[in-house]
């Protein structure tokens, strides 16, 4: 059996699309209908005809893409593709600091759970978070969950920037280390990388910033400090461009789970469904909301 032609031959029938993250296997973001970043994604999701989406990526991009179509079927191929960076943070954690700093605005990056994002003021992504924070009028902001992110930013506004928690991290970029990184090309560094990683990039940009800014650049070698698959996507779009990781053992495991074997399951029997309960839906959507308003 061709699985890529029942897939395809599977979409046409049940009138599904499949929304495929940047880090996604490159047989996956082949017979994807969208890949993008995770605010590419979300806005994407807000724009889709079909009444199923396929989300292949990682759990809370799923979440997000269900709460956004309460009328749509949302499924992800695999339960084990989970974001490790969201188990930072929780509601009682959000609480917590609440109380603390009571003039405190919450931006909540969007690699956290629905639960999470409905105490939130607004959401973000690394591709937004400077113009989502600079858009609030409070002076104090509580990040969550990244700390890096949170670094990041507190170097881009007047703000006062206070990460919730203070050590909240993705595994994958954090191991991008200075010491074991390659630097022979145009470097491109996550936001979710350390700030020592972050002070010796050439350009510090999310997945989706690393396309435009390879699309607007004349150099000809880029060395790409995020996750591994980001260069299947770089090269698919710039062949005459050379893409090459920054580290090749930078992988994201939650999102290694998807693959065609399962997103063809996934679309045959309609698993598995992503539910989010409407009383939490429904707040997480207006940080959400709020968020694709100000970017
Ligand atoms: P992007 O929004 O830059 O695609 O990042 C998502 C992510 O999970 C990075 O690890
Ligand atoms: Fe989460 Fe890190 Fe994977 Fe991004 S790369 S989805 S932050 S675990």
């Amino acid at each position: 059996m061709d699985l890529r032609e029942e897939i395809e031959k599977l979409k046409r029938e049940k009138n599904a699309v499949i929304l495929a993250h940047n880090y996604q296997r490159g047989e996956v973001q082949d017979i994807a209908d969208f890949v993008g970043d995770s605010l590419e994604l979300a806005r994407k999701a807000t724009r889709i005809d079909a009444e199923l989406i396929v989300f292949a990526g990682v759990d809370f991009m799923a979440e997000t893409a269900a709460i956004l179509n309460p009328d749509k079927k949302v499924l992800i191929p695999s339960r084990l593709a989970t974001c490790e960076m969201a188990r930072y943070l929780t509601p009682e954690i959000m609480d917590e600091y609440r109380r603390k700093y009571p003039k405190g605005a919450v931006v909540l990056y969007v690699n956290s759970t629905a639960a999470c994002k409905a105490k939130a003021d607004i959401t973000c992504t690394s591709a937004n978070a400077v113009k989502v924070v600079n858009s609030l009028d409070a002076e104090v902001i509580l990040f969550g969950p990244d700390a890096n992110l949170a670094a990041y930013v507190a170097r881009h506004t007047n703000k006062r920037i206070i990460p919730m928690p203070p050590n909240g991290h993705c595994y994958v970029h954090t191991n991008l280390g200075v010491e074991n990184i390659r630097r022979d090309g145009v470097l491109m560094v996550h936001p979710e990388c350390s700030t020592e990683l972050q002070e010796i990039a050439d350009v510090i940009a999310s997945t989706g910033g690393m396309v435009k800014f390879a699309a607007q650049s004349s150099a000809k070698r880029f060395v790409v400090a995020t996750e591994r698959d980001m260069v299947y996507r770089l090269k698919r779009d710039f062949p005459d461009k050379e893409f090459v990781p920054a580290w090749p053992m930078a992988i994201c495991l939650g999102m290694k789970q998807i693959t065609l074997e399962n997103v063809y399951r996934s679309l045959k029997e309609e698993i598995h469904e992503i539910r989010v309960p409407e009383e939490i839906a429904e707040k997480a959507r207006r940080a959400i909301q709020r968020m694709l308003e100000v970017s």
